[in-house]
């Protein structure tokens, strides 16, 4: 029987090939004062964003814009919020990556407020964002995040009291989800393959985490199938049309899932790691995802054999395996094999290439969540998972 769940709201969702040029009669209904969020490579000076930016200048829009280079920090979401404040600002439109997209998201919910945005944070700030914000539209560049499609805003301090946390309320899921394939494929290949894997790995973690639900277990399955046939072809044959929409598709969906059924440790990792070092969050994922499911797989063998988890995992396994009839110990090896190979062949950085160090083990596992990883790990097997790709 189908168990009762609940299902959040999405976007209003745009995904195709040249579907960006909607954007500008969009954007003209929500009046004509615009704030444009973009990344530092940049869309902008793009073609695309040549022909958006002249379109607006015919339609009368009136564009401002913010490059946000990083993944954002609160002074940039501040900072942006009180220049822009004054303005009238009637729509926010972020096109970017992840960080791009979490900042637009972040400034139309601040730029009505007259607090930080720290004050909103979950488990830094101690007030409750009452859910205002200028519209917001959302136009991915990556396939990773997934962010188009949540509620939440990732804002992060970077140091030794540093902190990666949430701006989140149901009503910061973005008003569109403009998701135009075309604008992924200059992408390069070691961010496609870091995106591409975050990507996996939110559809991986939903999927086995215990909040999951019917629906989001059937689109978790649905974006797996589609990023296996997908993210290889995507990262070694960039301008690969099916490839290419294949992995927008998978990452919109991620985030569709993550949003619904939460996600595991490699995300607990996301956040303890990336609040300590500069390592862009997709590189986190990509990195630990291999060796955090094997050690999972390995203690749900120990402790519960029977867990459902482990039947999950042999069903990943027939999606990534191309043999067939095969027992379910087999499919869940087939699926570690499968994650263990993808880390190689798409040569992932380990974390010592971006200045992580052992020194910190203590303080990083000390620090990290297990989320709704379908066992707990304990702290020396957290510390396994980090030594193995430090
Ligand atoms: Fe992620």
């Amino acid at each position: 029987m189908i168990k009762a769940f609940q299902f959040a709201q999405t976007p209003k969702i745009i995904l195709g090939n040249g579907k960006i040029a909607e954007l500008p009669g969009i954007t003209k209904s929500f009046g004509g004062e615009v704030l444009l969020v973009t990344g530092a490579n940049s869309f902008y000076f793009s073609k695309h964003g040549e022909y958006l930016l002249n379109t607006f200048e015919m339609t009368g829009v009136r564009c401002h814009h913010i490059i946000i280079a990083r993944e954002p920090s609160p002074e940039m979401i501040d900072h942006a919020a009180i220049r822009y404040r004054d303005t009238n600002i009637q729509l926010v439109i972020a096109i970017g990556g992840g960080s791009a997209i979490d900042a637009g998201k972040a400034i139309s919910a601040m730029l009505n407020k007259t607090e930080l945005v720290t004050e909103f944070l979950e488990g830094v700030g101690s007030k409750d964002h009452p859910g205002t914000k200028v519209p917001f539209i959302a136009v991915p560049t990556t396939s990773g995040t997934g962010s188009e499609a949540t509620k939440n805003a990732v804002i992060s301090r970077i140091g030794r009291n540093g902190f990666k946390r949430s701006l989140r309320h149901d009503n910061f899921v973005p008003d569109y989800a403009i998701v135009d394939p075309e604008l992924t494929y200059n992408c390069p290949p070691n961010i496609t393959a870091a995106c591409g894997m975050d990507c996996f790995t939110q559809l991986v973690e939903a999927y086995l985490s215990d909040k999951s639900s019917v629906l989001s277990d059937a689109l978790a399955l649905d974006g797996i199938r589609t990023l296996t046939n997908s993210l290889p072809r995507a990262w070694k044959w960039g301008q690969d049309i099916e490839a290419r929409t294949g992995m927008s598709y998978a990452a919109l969906q991620s985030g569709i899932c993550l949003a619904n059924a939460g996600l595991g440790v490699v995300h607990g990792f996301a956040s303890s790691v990336g609040a300590l070092y500069n390592v862009p969050h997709g590189n986190i994922c990509a990195t630990l995802m291999a060796t955090a499911n094997t050690i999972t797989v390995r203690k749900l063998r120990e402790e519960t054999p029977k867990h459902i988890a482990l039947i999950k995992y042999a069903e990943l396994g027939k999606i990534t395996s191309s043999q067939a009839g095969n027992c379910d110990e087999y499919y869940v090896d087939a699926f570690l094999d499968k994650l263990h190979e993808w880390t190689d062949t798409m040569n992932i950085a380990r974390l010592s290439s971006f200045g992580v160090t052992t020194d910190d083990i203590d303080k990083i596992v000390s620090a990290t969540d297990c989320k709704n990883n379908p066992i707990k790990l304990n702290n020396s097997e957290l510390k396994e998972i980090l030594l193995q790709r430090i």
